[in-house]
């Protein structure tokens, strides 16, 4: 050994502050862990169809179906054994008009699959989206004239889709269509009729994101012309978030969510920290499906990549983390 190599060895840095020392054993680590993922904080998403026994995967989004309402009791039931928070159900009509007639029958696959949930699987709770895009034939989310959707028409027809899954039994309506005006109408609609214990999770703060390609080809909801950027919120504003989370909680929500979640890390935590209520993120389709392709081509670590988002989302203040990785999180976290 040289005279230089033994001296580096022997060196001791004069370190009052070493914060190596708390990182040293697992046991340490989870000492001193600020954040906390648990299984409870986790929403499942399901889109539910007509029929029986359909299991279809959608290809943009492996690991994710198309179900049927006989398939949908049994998700989630397995949700309520992984101790999950809950399940958001989405609906694929068996037919598409332009006022997305299919929305509000209380027939069609959503409500067919609360009541069914809700008859199966206690101690569940149990949301549903609310918006037209899935229901119409030019896929926008709401009532359209001459190109244009139409704000208070709209307003009215989500008020009779929310209706209707509450009669339903749903505990939570979520709309996600982000007109003005409609959290206000929902919520005084519920309390007239009766539905006084129906909560509301607003899509407050929800972006015109190209992140949500994967979900429109899950429930063939892609607009036939134009875009979402006349109601879904600029990608460039702060500001506005806030504003319109605090409108969706003046008219009466009980959870706001901003949408997507990990490209909006600094929205999550302003709103949670101006507001002090209930917070959702939605970690969405694109997400998803960004992680699946990267773990299938062998270039990330499933487990350890989505265990790091998952926990960002909380970092940055979310309370309630809607997630298709849900049941798999549940799983790791065992
Ligand atoms: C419907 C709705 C969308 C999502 C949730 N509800 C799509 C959209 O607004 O185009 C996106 C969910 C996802 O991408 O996972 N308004
Ligand atoms: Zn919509």
């Amino acid at each position: 050994m040289t005279n230089k190599q033994s001296k580096r060895r022997t060196l001791v840095l004069d370190l009052i502050q070493r914060p190596r020392r708390l990182r040293r054993t697992p046991a340490m680590r989870a000492l001193v862990r600020e954040t906390h993922l648990l299984p409870q904080h986790l929403i499942y998403p399901l889109f539910v169809c007509a029929g029986t026994a359909i299991r279809r995967e959608i290809p943009s989004m492996p690991g994710v179906f198309q179900l049927s309402v006989d398939e949908v009791v049994r998700e989630a039931e397995m949700a309520r054994n992984d101790g999950l928070g809950g399940v958001l159900l989405f609906g694929l009509p068996e037919e598409k008009d332009e006022r997305g007639s299919a929305a509000d029958d209380p027939e069609a696959p959503v409500q067919t699959a609360v009541r069914a949930i809700k008859e199966t699987v206690t101690d569940l709770v149990v949301m549903t989206d609310v918006c037209l895009c899935e229901y119409t034939s030019h896929g926008h989310c709401g009532v359209v004239v001459d190109e244009e959707v139409i704000n208070d028409i709209t307003v009215a027809r989500l008020v009779d889709v929310a209706l209707s899954h509450a009669e339903a039994g749903v505990d939570v309506v979520a709309p996600s269509d982000m007109m003005d005006g409609r959290v206000g109408a929902i919520r005084g609609a519920l309390d007239e009729a009766g539905h006084q214990r129906v909560a509301i999770m607003s899509y407050a703060a929800k972006y015109c994101s190209a992140y949500y390609g994967p979900f429109r080809e899950a429930v063939d909801s892609a607009p036939a012309f134009g875009d979402r950027r006349t109601h879904q919120m600029d990608p460039a504003n702060t500001d506005e978030a806030l504003r319109e989370v605090g409108l969706d909680l003046e008219e009466g929500a009980d959870i706001v969510m901003v949408k997507p979640a990990l490209p909006y890390l600094d929205i999550i935590r302003a709103v949670k920290q101006e507001f002090c209520c209930p917070t959702a993120a939605y970690q969405v389709s694109g997400e998803y499906a960004m992680v699946k392709a990267a773990v299938a081509n062998g270039w990330l670590d499933e487990p350890r990549v989505v265990m790091e988002a998952l926990t960002s989302i909380r970092r940055a203040g979310a309370d309630i983390i809607i997630t298709y990785f849900a049941r798999y999180a549940a799983s790791l976290l065992k």
